[in-house]
C-alpha cells in the first residue's frame, strides 16, 4: 500500500524467513532499498545537543547496519537482545569482563576451543577470577564444582570432539547453584540449536563461521532474554569497544540470509562424510554426533534439530604419514577456522589447541593424530574421491 512502513519483528515467521527479513525492512521513507544500507558514519548530528538523532550517537555505541545484525541475530536465536562484536573472542572476553568479578569463578566443558581457554587462563585468571574444567557430558561429578561457580560455560557440540551436553540438565542445575548458564553454540547454529530454549541465560556465537559461512568476515555475537544482563551486556560493548564494523556486519547479513539452506547441506554433507570414514582402516575413531554410537546421540537428537557439518577423525597414522595424508588432499583445504561453503581440514594438536599444553591436551582427548573437518557444501562425491586418493597416497 502508498506509504505504507513493513515492520517485520520476527513474531510468528519461520526460521528461513527471519534470516531474510528480520533487520532488512524496506525504508518507504527513504529509497525503499530491499537491503539494509551499510551506514559508514562514525558520528550522528544532532540538532540540539541534548537530542541524539533518531537515537545514535556514535557508532561505537550504536550504529543502525549493526543494529540490524543484532535484531536478527537475536529473532534466529529466539531471543529479545543480541549483540555483535568485533570476533568470537572479542565477544566472549566483553560478556566475561561485564559478568565477573574478583574472587569468582569459571567452570567451563573440559573440550573447549583453545583460544576460549587461552582467555580463561592467559586473560582472565590474572584478574582474580578462578578457571576449571569438568566434563559435562555426564552429570555425575559435577554438582558440587557447579555450587561455587558464578559462570559455567560449555560448547555443544564442542571443538574438536563433538560432545555434546545435555543443556537443560545442566541449565536446571546452574540455576539451583546460582550459576549463569553459557553456551556457545557456534557448531549448531540457532538454525540446529537453540540453547535459550532450554534454559541457557547466555549464547555466545562465533559468527565468523557458520553464520557468515564465507569465510570472509570475522565476528562474534551475544544473545539473551535477561534484561539486567543485556543492559549489564550493552554498557560493555559500548566501555570495551570491541564492536563490529558496519562493513562487517553487512556482510554478515548477507551471509545469514544463507543459513538454512547451508546448514543443511553441510550435514548431508558430513553424515556422508561420518560414514564414510567409519567404513576406512586407517581411521580409529569417527566423532560426529549424528552416528548412532556417538556417546550423546540422544542428548543430540533431544536438543538439535541437525547435527552439523563438522566431522573429527582418529587416524590410525603417524605423523608423518597424517602429514602425507594432508598433502594429497586436492580440494579439502589444510586451514584453520571452519564454517565455510569451503571444506577446510586441520590438525588441532598442532593447530586450533596448538595453545593448551600437551598435558591438558591429552587429558581433554586431543591426541597428536586427531583431525578436524568443517565438511563443506561440495558436492560430497568429489569430497570422497578426495579422501579416497588421499588414502590411497599413505
Ligand atoms: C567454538 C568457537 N568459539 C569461539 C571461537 C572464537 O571465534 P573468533 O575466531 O571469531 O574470535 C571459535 C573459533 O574458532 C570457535 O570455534
Amino acid at each position: 500500500m502508498d506509504g505504507e512502513i513493513r515492520i517485520f519483528g520476527g513474531g510468528s515467521m519461520k526460521f528461513s524467513t527471519k534470516a531474510i527479513h528480520v533487520g532488512e525492512e524496506p525504508n518507504y521513507e527513504v529509497n525503499g532499498e530491499v537491503v539494509s544500507p551499510i551506514h559508514l558514519s562514525t558520528t550522528f548530528a544532532r540538532r540540539y545537543p541534548e537530542v541524539p538523532t533518531k537515537g545514535y550517537e556514535y557508532t561505537r555505541t550504536s550504529n543502525p547496519t549493526r543494529g540490524a545484525l543484532e535484531k536478527k541475530l537475536a529473532s534466529l536465536e529466539e531471543g529479545r537482545f543480541g549483540l555483535a562484536f568485533a570476533s568470537g573472542l572479542a565477544a566472549e572476553t566483553s560478556l566475561l569482563l561485564a559478568l565477573l568479578k574478583k574472587g569468582d569463578t569459571i567452570l567451563a566443558s573440559d573440550d573447549l576451543y583453545g583460544g576460549t581457554r587461552r582467555i580463561f587462563e592467559s586473560v582472565i585468571k590474572k584478574f582474580g577470577v578462578d578457571f576449571r574444567t569438568v566434563d559435562f557430558t555426564s552429570t555425575a561429578s559435577f554438582e558440587t564444582e557447579a555450587r561455587s561457580s558464578r559462570i559455567i560455560w560449555v560448547e555443544t557440540p564442542s571443538n574438536p570432539l563433538l560432545k555434546i551436553i545435555d543443556i537443560a540438565k545442566l541449565s536446571k542445575m546452574a540455576h539451583e547453584n546460582g550459576s549463569l548458564l553459557v553456551v556457545d553454540n557456534t557448531f549448531a547454529t540457532p538454525y540446529f540449536q537453540n540453547p535459550l530454549k532450554f534454559g541457557s541465560d547466555v549464547v555466545v556465537h562465533s559468527t565468523t563461521k557458520y553464520i557468515s559461512g564465507h569465510s570472509d568476515t570475522l565476528g562474534g555475537g551475544i544473545v539473551t532474554n535477561n534484561d539486567e544482563l543485556f543492559e549489564k551486556l550493552k554498557f560493555h560493548q559500548n566501555a570495551v569497544g570491541a564492536v563490529l564494523s558496519p562493513f562487517d556486519s553487512y556482510m554478515t547479513m548477507r551471509g545469514i540470509k544463507t543459513l538454512s539452506v547451508r546448514m543443511r547441506e553441510h550435514e548431508k554433507n558430513a553424515m556422508r562424510i561420518a560414514e564414510y570414514l567409519l567404513e576406512k582402516n586407517k581411521v580409529k575413531k569417527v566423532y560426529y554426533p549424528g552416528l548412532e554410537d556417538h556417546f550423546n546421540h540422544e542428548v543430540a537428537k533431544s536438543q538439535m534439530k541437525g547435527y552439523g557439518g563438522i566431522v573429527s577423525f582418529a587416524l590410525d597414522l603417524d605423523r608423518e604419514g597424517i602429514r602425507r595424508f594432508l598433502r594429497n588432499l586436492k580440494y579439502i583445504t589444510l586451514g584453520e577456522s571452519l564454517g565455510g561453503v569451503e571444506s577446510l581440514i586441520e590438525v588441532p594438536s598442532l593447530m586450533t589447541h596448538a595453545s593448551v599444553p600437551r598435558e591438558v591436551r591429552e587429558q581433554m582427548g586431543i591426541i597428536d593424530n586427531l583431525v578436524r573437518f568443517s565438511v563443506g557444501i561440495e558436492d560430497v562425491d568429489d569430497l570422497i574421491e578426495d579422501l579416497e586418493s588421499a588414502f590411497g597416497a599413505i
